[in-house]
């Protein structure tokens, strides 16, 4: 694997097309993992970047001890064949024009108000730098990559955004890096998480959204979880269901021990 450590590093690269790009933070797990495998499967060459995007946080929120493992990273990526890693430098991030993107005032943009902006300028900087053909994302960040997907269309960009299934541990909890906050019972009991809104779709089926939602809390509530959000809603624009809606979204952030915890499941109607 060829480690580029520069935006001129990068352009003097000749892709083999078509080529995938997956973008990360590092500290990369089964779910960054999956993105690397489907790359390296349907393109011809694969790219991954980690870059610890200082635009997407919040001024109390854990950049700083955002965890790094490079090292390790390094070795999951070559273990998989990944043809490029990309490290930019520090100032990457700096100086860029702010794109404020659209479906970004509900959800994890209600307490993160923020956070969008930083994720679409960057990932508008690395599209237009390195071309990609494809562009990887997990469906754990729903809101995410519908936002990055509608931009995308939005200019015209030639780059196709796919987004993959959520990657669970064992116990059903949503991979996550921030997953390492947490003990193992902690992950563990965190599993209900997705117990939860399994149950929520299932009960859409008998009862109204209203019901369902105060069930859902409730039982989170009581597991000991402090809820962010939790929303059942159109899952194309993020909008309340109609009788237009096709596909419903049922997500969830909520906090426990201090982690922010999120979590998603479509329903096809
Ligand atoms: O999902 C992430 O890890 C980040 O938001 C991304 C897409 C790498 C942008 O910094």
């Amino acid at each position: 694997m060829q480690i580029i450590k520069s935006c001129s590093a990068l352009n003097s690269i000749n892709f083999q097309k078509p080529f995938a790009f997956v973008p990360t933070m590092g500290n990369l797990h089964e779910g960054h993992l999956s993105l690397v495998k489907f790359a390296k499967e349907n393109y011809s060459e694969v790219i991954t970047s980690i870059f610890v995007n200082p635009l997407q946080f919040g001024k109390n929120e854990d950049f700083a001890s955002y965890p790094k493992t490079l090292d390790k990273d390094i070795q999951l990526l070559e273990d998989l064949d990944c043809n490029y890693l990309f490290l930019p430098e520090p100032n990457f991030a700096e100086n860029l024009e702010v794109i404020k993107p659209n479906f970004s005032d509900v959800l994890c943009g209600l307490s993160r108000p923020t956070h969008f902006d930083g994720v679409l300028t960057i990932i508008d900087k690395f599209l237009r730098l390195i071309k990609p053909n494809a562009c990887l994302f997990g469906l754990k960040d729903y809101q995410q990559q519908l936002i990055i997907k509608d931009y995308v269309n939005k200019k015209k960009l030639r780059t196709e955004i796919i987004s993959l299934p959520i990657v669970r541990e064992n116990s059903g909890l949503a991979m996550s890096s921030r997953n390492n906050y947490l003990s193992k019972d902690d992950r563990e009991h965190c599993g209900i998480i997705y117990s939860c809104i399994q149950n929520a779709a299932e009960s859409l089926k008998t009862s109204p959204v209203k019901i369902v939602i105060e069930k859902a809390t409730d039982f989170l509530e009581n597991a000991g979880f402090e809820i962010d959000y939790l929303e059942v809603i159109d899952a194309n624009n993020l909008s309340l269901i109609t009788k237009k809606t096709n596909k419903i979204l049922i997500a969830v952030a909520v906090i426990y021990k201090k982690v922010r915890l999120i979590d998603n499941i479509i329903v096809s109607l």
